[in-house]
Formats: structure tokens, sequence, C-alpha cells
């Protein structure tokens, strides 16, 4: 019999952007949604056109630029909601709706404070006004792990009547445990009269670290699409992670009854632009992107993998996108090998402005560092504005005296709004010194709540990759910098949040 499909889901551009300090901007959503059609994802869940402008925007560029996944906005059970998705998502090849009411009586009676028959009534509404706009409909019952199961039957045997193509069953706080999530589906399933007209889904939270088991669960009871995030971003503990579910699809399809279509040689290189977008290091331990998946540290095993490699390996990691870290430009390279890198990496730049500043950065970061690997074009393409929104902060100089037994000083000048100013100021170290300048003159009133710096390749001439995290008024920015001297890493990405913070937009959250 063939191996049924399984269809992956992803929604780092929608859950993954709910992890406090991963939004994104457009431009940015729009490279990791082609590098998600790239990868052969079925459906990309682009955002929630009625949160906020930007995301609405948002959506509608990823509907853009996707012709071979189809393209999702999530809207709540409400007409307005489904009317901005149902706009945004107008020009996509593949379009679908997914819209969602909580089914759990603490969210019904506490949040929505809604009785059973109205939420069954809005649903049912809310699947056949999105109708209007595709057939592609599919319906959540939020917090569905710890609603009653009779009731979901009901609510669910409605929305089906109602046009809904795909059930997702979301553990909204990741509550559920693997056998009872398994269960629950195989009762859905076999329960509801007319369960055969729809595909179900499953959409698990991190909270006790068991989403993907929790997926893994429910497909082995018959689920046949999983949503999921790359790096496992999301919500508060985060998601299911895309590569974690598809690799144990594959890697043991001697349990499971059907396989994804994912190019998983672009795994690896779609972590990388994630975390390098969102500032949200992978952890190196992680399972198949992190750093040390396949680094095998003991002799023992060492020796085991040179006599034989599946003695302690059940994938390869040329098959996920692991690469060399092979040297690919250096100072004589010329712009056309740089061009035809980039495309190789899959990296595409709005415009011909776009690519000849990124070929300057790349000069200048020649000139100090004579290998030039994937991983540096990669950070300096991120570095780019690609938005060609003037940005109101630019660092054009910076000087830090750094010596023992005396007070580190910074002086810095920026430009403001295209006006040159500078400051100085000392600090408890050379990054702290040159953020107080800043703040001297940015005078922003933000909260420093993050700042991690990543050694992007190996070697002391590598480049230095900084995250900075601000918050103000209850809204968190990232900023990134990267460079080969770490405090000008740091200067750039703290004027990187700065910027961020002009930028992004109120948006409101999908489960309030
Ligand atoms: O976690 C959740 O319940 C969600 C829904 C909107 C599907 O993200
Ligand atoms: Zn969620």
């Amino acid at each position: 019999m063939n191996p049924e499909h399984l269809i992956i889901f992803d929604t780092t551009l929608r859950d993954g952007e709910q992890s406090p300090g991963a939004s994104m901007t457009r431009e940015e959503k729009v490279r990791i949604a082609r590098q998600l059609e790239k990868m052969r994802v079925d459906v990309i869940e682009a955002g929630f056109p009625a949160a906020s402008e930007g995301d609405f925007e948002a959506v509608r560029a990823v509907a853009n630029a996707v012709r071979n996944s189809t393209v999702c906005g999530l809207a709540r059970a409400l007409e307005r909601d489904i009317d901005r998705a149902g706009e945004a998502l107008r020009s996509a090849s593949s379009s679908r709706i997914h819209t969602f009411i909580a089914t759990s009586a603490i969210h019904m009676e506490k949040k929505l404070r809604m009785s059973p028959e109205q939420v069954i009534e809005q649903a049912v509404k809310a699947v056949q006004w999105a109708r209007r706009y595709t057939d592609d409909v599919e319906f959540s019952p939020e917090d569905a792990g710890r609603s009653d199961p009779d009731f979901l039957c009901r609510v669910l045997e409605a929305v089906i009547n109602a046009g809904a193509r795909t059930l997702n069953i979301p553990d909204t706080v990741g509550y559920s445990l693997p056998d009872q999530f398994g269960a629950l589906i195989r009762t859905l399933r076999e329960r509801i009269p007319n369960a055969d007209k729809a595909i179900f889904s499953v959409h698990c939270h991190n909270d006790l670290g068991l989403a993907v088991a929790n997926s893994i669960s429910a497909v082995l009871n018959g689920a046949r699409q999983v949503e999921c995030t790359i790096n496992g971003l999301g919500e508060r503990a985060g998601n299911a992670a895309l590569e974690e579910v598809v690799m144990a699809v594959r890697t043991r399809a001697d349990v499971f009854g059907c396989t994804t279509r994912i190019d998983a040689t672009q795994i690896v290189p779609a972590s990388r632009l994630v975390a390098s977008i969102t500032g949200f290091a992978v952890q190196p331990n992680k399972a198949i992107v992190g750093i040390n998946a396949f680094a095998h540290e003991s002799g023992i095993h060492q020796d085991g993998v040179l006599k034989h490699r599946e003695t302690y390996e059940i994938m390869r990691a040329e098959e996920v996108g692991w690469s060399a870290n092979k040297m690919v430009l250096g100072k004589h390279s010329g712009r056309n090998a740089f061009r035809t890198r980039l495309t190789e990496l899959g990296i595409e730049l709005a415009s011909e402005e776009a690519v000849n500043a990124a070929f300057v950065r790349f000069k200048t970061l020649a000139d100090k560092k004579h290998e030039i690997f994937d991983q540096d074009l990669h950070a300096l393409v991120s570095d780019e504005n690609f938005d060609g929104v003037p940005e109101a902060y630019k660092l054009v100089s910076l000087k830090v005296c750094s010596e023992t037994g005396e007070i580190p000083r910074a002086c810095v000048v920026v430009t403001v709004h295209g006006e040159e100013k500078s400051a100085c100021a000392e600090g408890s170290g050379p990054v702290d010194a040159t953020f107080k300048a800043m703040e001297q003159l940015a005078e922003s009133q933000t909260e420093l709540v993050l700042y991690s710096v990543n050694s992007i390749t190996t070697g002391t001439d590598a480049q230095g990759e900084v995250t900075v995290r601000l918050t103000k008024a209850g809204r968190i920015v990232n900023g990134q910098g990267a460079d080969t001297d770490i405090v000008v890493a740091s200067a750039i990405a703290y004027l990187d949040a700065l910027n961020a913070l002009h930028l992004t937009f109120e948006r409101a959250h999908p489960q309030i």
C-alpha cells in the first residue's frame, strides 16, 4: 500500500512570531516564506491579517511571493477577521483561511463568556463565511486538549457540514500527554459521523516539552496534517519543531503509514535563516539543527562511526542540509561570484541597489576576514535594510578605549533621521559604554532585556553575531548586527533594535 501524504503546515510566521521578541518585518517574512516554499512545505501560515496593518501587509506580500505552497491566514471566528484574511490572501495561487474559537469550558466561560451552543453557532457561521473566499477552510477548536470530547464531536461535526476541510486539534496550553492526545484523535475520527470528509490536523505546544511527542502520537492515530515551526519557535515554550517531526516520520518510515514531501536538505538553511532573523539562537544540542546534533565526542563513538557510520548515526548530516563549513569567497571574488553564491544559497535581494549595497559590505568584510563562509553571507544580507524604509538611526563611527585598570569609554557618531550627532559615555565594559553613549543620543527609554553574542564561524577572525532585545511599554523588538569587531556588531544591533521600534506596528494577539 502506498504511504499516505502527511501535510506539513508551517506556522513559523504566525505562531512562531508570537514568541516574545520574535516579530519580523514584512520583508523578513517573505524571505522565510520563500525558504519554506523551497523546502516544499505544503501550507505556510503567513500571519493573522486582522491583528494589525503590518500583519495584513505581510500576509499579502507572502501571498504574492509564494506560488508552490498554499498560503494561509488566521482569523478569529468573526466576519471582520475573515474578511481581512480573505482580502490579504486574494493574490495567492492557493489560499486557505484558518478560523478558530475556543471550546474548553474554562475558555468559553471565563474568556468568551459564551454558552456552548453560542460557540457552535459562531463556529458554523465563521466557516460558512470563510467559504465565500476559498474552498480550503480550516477550523480549530482552541484549547481542544482540555475540551470535553463529546462537545468537540458536536462542534466538529457541525463545522464539517458547514464546509471545513481541515479540522485542527490544538493542544493550546501544552497540557496533553502523548497517549492521551493520540487517543483523542482516534476517538474524534471514530465518533464523528462525517469525519471522513475532513483531514485531521494537530497543533501542539511545548509547555511540558511534549509537542513533538504529542504530534507524532496523533499521526500514529490518523492525523494527516501537523502544524509546526522551524526550530520549534512559538508562543511561550513554542510549537512542535518541524525538523523533528519531519525527520521522525522519515527516519522511522517503518512505523508510519505516511510520508511528507519535504526536501530535508533545506532544513538546516531554514533553521539558520529563522535563527538569524529572529535572533533566537539554536541550542547546540537541539535535535537535527543544533551544531552538536551530528558531532561525536566520545572516543568509543568516534571509533564506531569511523568503522561503520550506522553504529551511532541514525540520519546523515547531509540529509538535513549540513554541509562542510566551506570557504566560498574571498577578497578577490567579484560581483558575479558573489551574486551566484547568494542565488545558490536561496538568497534573493529585492533590488539591484540591495545587491550593490550587500556587495560593498562583502568587500569590506573580505578585507578584514580572508575566508567568507556561507554563514557570513547569511549574516551579511540580514544586515541589509530590505524594506527600503529609511532607517531612523545609522552608525557613522565608533571609538572605544578599553584598558586594564581604566574605566572603559566609548564615543559614537550616529545619524538620527539624517542628522549627525555624537556622544561619549563610560561603562562597566566597552559594550556597556557604547550602549550608554547611544542611549544619550536616542533617548529611547527602552530597557535592554537580552544581549547575546554568537560566533558565526570558527577562529578568532570570525564575525560575532549580536542580538539585542529592547522593550518599551510592553513592546519587544530585536536587533541584529554582525562584524569581526564585536563592539561594532553590538552597536549595529542596538541601532537595528531602535529602528525596529520605529517600524513595528501594535498588533492584537490571536488568543485574546
Ligand atoms: O495554540 C493555538 O490554539 C493556536 C490556534 C490559533 C490554532 O495557535
Ligand atoms: Zn498555537
